[in-house]
């Protein structure tokens, strides 16, 4: 697997992603998306999306405001207890979060002989601001921690205007944002970041069975799209290190380079944040079950990921390096579903009979996917370039165009090449990709 540095190289050099602010020296672990790395990560975005709301029918989604009502954050229990113990070094003043021993254990820049840490004291991980022109606490609040309360507070109406009956999901995704102690490993944790949630509600005595299906449902996602079952596992949580809301949880875990990491977590957070919301807010989170004649406040099962998590782990999986004719080869080896550009049209040369044919080739497939057109270096070095970010085919349109009205189509795995007549290459490509003939 390719080291850290070789990813982020990649990401920098083709458009991936940047160094937020960069002008000016970059925020601190904060990155922005480039041409390629949007796509990527919308890719994956939309497929967590098609699998999660659109291909159920027990699933919806929603869209909600990232400031919420302060009394949300008491109501949740991040006010109180959505903390990290912190502790400063008193040579290098940098903080550390006192529960990472792997962290504590680093060298310390200002002493020979190691940290010298102060007692560790609680720090709470939301981003406070503040509503208007006024800035005090009458007006204070919070940039959202997570995407699922957003859902919880919704849950009334959405049952409701959806007609659907328990057990059924609502669905989520959108920034978050936790003023994290130590970010860092390029977009692994950073301070602002986007989740894809759902909660799912489910009559108590049935969340066990929904949490185990859930499970197997999610790993069978990035599987799916071709993450390797080596670099993947289901991670228990211990007791102690569950959230103040859960009484179980397991984490779907990839193995970065610098080791086992959280993707997603998947937790039974029983009635917790409904009964919660009905305190708080007096108004009324149950639901009732008509055929029972029962009124319930249901449980929920939780499976929560991070786009910008899964997106690197994704572009970790997908990376490849070969020997072809001597040469190095880099290749992106991403599900075509995932991969930025589908295809890219390269006409062989700069020749003024060829790039016509070739853009206006590549103008007719920009409604079923994502083009890339280059005319520019030898058609070879095209071909790495495209490679390199993961471009499943090329089409490439040649002299013998003019005679055959063929082109050749070139896949990026084999890197084997095939002729097709030109009127068919719309069709062959969403065969290839999977997608719907046109
Ligand atoms: N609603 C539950 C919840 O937020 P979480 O395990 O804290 O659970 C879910 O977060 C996912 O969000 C994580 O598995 C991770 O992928 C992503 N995530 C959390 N904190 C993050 C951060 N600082 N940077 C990037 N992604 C993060």
């Amino acid at each position: 697997m390719a080291d850290l540095d070789t990813i982020v190289n990649l990401c920098k050099r083709r458009g991936f992603v940047f160094a937020s602010s960069d002008i000016y020296g970059g925020l601190a672990s904060t990155w922005d998306y480039g041409p390629y790395g949007v796509e990527l990560k919308r890719n994956v975005k939309d497929q967590w999306w098609r699998s999660m709301v659109q291909l159920r029918d027990d699933v919806v989604g929603i869209d909600a405001a990232i400031l919420m009502h302060p009394r949300v954050w008491e109501a949740s229990g991040h006010l109180e207890t959505f903390t990290d113990p912190l502790v400063d070094c008193v040579h290098c003043k940098h903080r550390f979060r006192a529960d990472q021993p792997d962290e504590l254990d680093t060298k310390c820049p200002s002493n020979k002989g190691g940290h010298s840490f102060t007692d560790a004291r609680n720090f709470n991980l939301m981003f406070k601001t503040f509503l208007g022109p006024v800035e005090d606490d009458a007006n204070a609040v919070y940039l959202r921690p997570e995407t699922a309360q957003g859902i919880f507070v919704n849950f009334p109406g959405v049952q409701v205007t959806s007609r659907r009956k328990v057990p059924f999901g609502i669905a989520q995704i959108g920034k978050s944002f936790r003023n994290e102690i130590t970010p860092g490993r390029f977009t692994f944790r950073t301070r602002e970041f986007e989740q894809m949630e759902m909660e799912y509600f489910c009559k108590a005595d049935e969340a066990d069975r929904w949490y185990r299906y859930w499970l197997d449902e999610r790993t069978s996602w990035y599987r799916g799209l071709g993450m390797r079952m080596e670099n993947l596992r289901l991670r228990d949580h211990d007791a102690e290190e569950l959230s103040h809301y859960s009484t179980k949880t397991a984490d779907i875990e990839y193995a970065f380079p610098w080791g086992w990491g959280e993707l997603e977590g998947i937790a039974h957070r029983g009635d917790y944040d409904l009964t919660r919301h009905q305190e708080y807010s007096g108004k009324d989170m149950s639901y009732f079950d008509q055929p029972n004649n029962d009124r319930f406040v249901p449980h929920v099962i939780e499976p929560a990921a991070g786009a910008d998590r899964t997106t690197l782990a994704f572009l970790m999986d997908a990376y490849d390096e070969e020997e072809v004719r001597g040469d190095k080869r880099v290749v992106l080896r991403l599900d075509p579903a995932l991969a930025p550009v589908k295809c890219a049209v390269l006409p062989l040369s700069k020749n003024a009979d060829l790039v016509p044919i070739a853009k206006k080739l590549a103008d007719s497939l920009r409604p079923f996917a994502m083009i890339d057109f280059d005319v520019t270096g030898a058609i070879g070095k095209r071909y790495r370039r495209q490679d390199e970010i993961g471009t499943p085919f090329c089409v490439t349109v040649d002299f013998d165009t003019l005679d055959d009205d063929a082109v050749t189509i070139r896949e990026r795995d084999t890197m084997e090449q095939q002729r097709i007549p030109i009127g068919q290459v719309a069709h062959g490509l969403m065969q290839r990709l999977g997608a719907p003939a046109v």
